[in-house]
């Protein structure tokens, strides 16, 4: 709720100007060196996967790894990392996207998921939607259903909702702030 909402967002700090001239930077690390800010993150990404009914929680490399693999133990499931490519061993999906320069790839193992389970998706940021876009369809690939999208932050003017509608296919998408 509102409560939530309030300290989340009161421990989340704007960076003007980086990573570059005209960006505000939203740095979460005083959240999550806060123990009653973090551990409400976590509990409150917990229930949404209890509330979907997620098998399973993925995490976008790097930073939705920190809260999605709190959030998958405080829910009693086990986690998966979404990694960029390169970082896992043997048999893997990949999937590329785009970024303001060029192109990435992201990479899970190929039998991360047991075909039909559920999966939850959790990263820190929306902002154009493209990593998160590229995170579904690669779940898919790798055979599992999308039970949704948690992010702790969207940033609305950015669009992502709108992009990432077809890739959802009717998956909610979850913020527990938007900017
Ligand atoms: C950031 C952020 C999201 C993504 C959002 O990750 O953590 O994953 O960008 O942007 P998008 O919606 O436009 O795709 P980034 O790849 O910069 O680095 P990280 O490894 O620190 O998470
Ligand atoms: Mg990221």
């Amino acid at each position: 709720g509102a409560d939530l909402r309030g300290l989340l967002l009161s421990r989340i700090r704007d960076v003007p100007d980086y990573p570059q001239p005209g960006v505000v930077f939203k740095d979460i690390t005083p959240l999550l060196a806060d123990p009653a800010a973090f551990g409400a993150l976590t509990g409150a990404l917990a229930e949404l996967c209890v509330r979907h009914r997620a098998d399973k929680v993925v995490g976008l490399e790097a930073r939705g790894f920190i809260l999605a693999a709190p959030a998958a133990a405080r829910a009693g499931l086990g986690f998966v990392p979404v990694r960029k490519a390169g970082k896992l061993p043997g048999v893997t999906h990949r999937q590329a996207y785009e970024l303001e320069y060029g192109t990435a790839e992201i990479e899970v193992l190929g039998d991360a998921f047991v075909p039909g389970e559920r999966v939850l998706v959790i990263d820190d940021v929306l902002a154009t939607g493209g990593t998160a876009e590229a995170s579904l369809e690669l779940i898919r690939r790798a055979g599992a259903e999308v039970a949704g999208l948690a992010v702790l932050m969207e940033l609305g003017f950015l669009g992502g909702r709108a992009r990432l509608a077809p890739a959802l296919d009717g998956a909610p998408l979850e913020a527990l702030v938007a900017v």
